[in-house]
């Protein structure tokens, strides 16, 4: 399958989830679609941007490919001030991961064209269903299929998406020369099975996502919820004009910081402690104590990062029987 992608796999999301001819897809087996476009697939020398990310890279060939700043895209002024005549791509996830920030696609890529720079956006959180960055101007979009769109937490691929030229540059750079393995034929079947569901496993998804974050942001271990469906949100207005729902992805700042946040995560009972998300089993993930322990204090901060924040990635399962678990590891959180 090397070059190419299962045909349904590329008509369905073609069809349902963009209307921007010639867009092509092309799916990444078991490889970051985000690795893909750090490395050179589709890029050129020069300075990538992108916001507060959890994750730093350990591969020598991403440190000298390329210089990358990293920008609050929440604030358009800093965009401005940091891009460059050098800089050749805007790189952005919204709803950002893990703190929910939401970042208006529109604006960034309207910025980014000004200087001649290339948008790319991981949609991962926000899945097809929930928005189309390309459609709101971006030039890529890049998916951990591995989330929501096998949705099942049982396989490993990514897809980039973007015009067909581009996309023969990834296929013939990129497929040919990083990427190696293919999706193995039962992988392939898996993720058609997990996208036909898609849909409905979002509207659920984001059903309970909302009704759960509206039942702990009265909890008094919680100092604040950071889910673009509540009015508190500070992005609340661009959530609901850019989004058609706010996803199922919850973080939380716990009073009483890392200890807190350790004893909600031990706490728990029906939902699972994991680092991944988008599954039908609610995922909780406390970054501190999980995917940031080995940053020192001044990186988490300058990801954003408090020893209190925990991330939820609500699951399928009835609302009633989660908002009880999380309630219940909420008031031991508490200490
Ligand atoms: C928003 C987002 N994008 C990309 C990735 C990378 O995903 P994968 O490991 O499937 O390549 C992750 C992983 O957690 C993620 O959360």
């Amino acid at each position: 399958m090397r070059g190419t992608t299962p045909p349904a796999i590329t008509a369905h999301l073609t069809r349902r989830y963009t209307s921007m001819p010639p867009t092509r897809l092309i799916l990444l087996p078991r490889v970051s679609s985000a690795f893909l476009v750090r490395h050179r697939a589709i890029s050129m020398p020069g300075s990538a941007i992108r916001p507060n990310r959890y994750w730093k890279s350990a591969s020598p060939a991403s440190k000298e490919a390329r210089q990358r700043s990293f920008v609050d895209l929440t604030e358009p002024d800093a965009l401005e001030a940091a891009i460059t005549p050098a800089t050749r791509f805007v790189f952005f996830e919204t709803p950002t991961n893990p703190n929910m920030r939401v970042i208006d696609i529109a604006q960034v890529s309207q910025l980014a064209h000004a200087h001649n720079a290339r948008v790319i956006v991981d949609n991962t959180y926000g899945t097809p269903y929930l928005q189309r960055p390309l459609e709101s101007g971006a030039d890529f979009v890049v998916h951990s299929m591995t989330k929501y769109l096998s949705g099942h937490g049982d396989l490993i691929a990514g897809a980039i998406i973007g015009g067909a030229d581009d996309m023969l540059s990834v296929r013939s750079v990129g497929l040919k020369h990083m990427t190696g393995a293919v999706l193995s034929p039962f992988d392939s079947f898996l993720l058609l099975r997990g996208i036909k569901t898609l849909e409905l496993r979002m509207v659920r998804h984001c059903e309970s996502a909302l009704a759960l974050a509206r039942q702990i942001e009265s909890h008094p271990v919680v100092e604040s919820v950071y889910y673009p469906g509540l009015e508190s949100h500070p992005q609340y207005s661009l959530a609901c004009q850019q989004m058609s729902a706010f996803g199922g992805m919850i973080a939380l700042e716990l009073s009483g910081g890392y200890e807190a946040g350790v004893r909600f995560m031990d706490a728990v009972q029906l939902a699972q402690r994991a680092v991944s998300l988008g599954d039908a089993e609610t995922l909780v993930q406390h970054p501190a104590s999980m995917t940031h322990n080995n940053y020192t204090e001044e990186e988490r901060e300058a990801h954003d990062i408090s020893l209190g924040l925990v991330r939820i990635s609500v699951g399928l399962e009835n609302i009633e029987d989660l908002s009880a678990d999380i309630l219940q590891a909420l008031d031991q959180a508490t200490g």
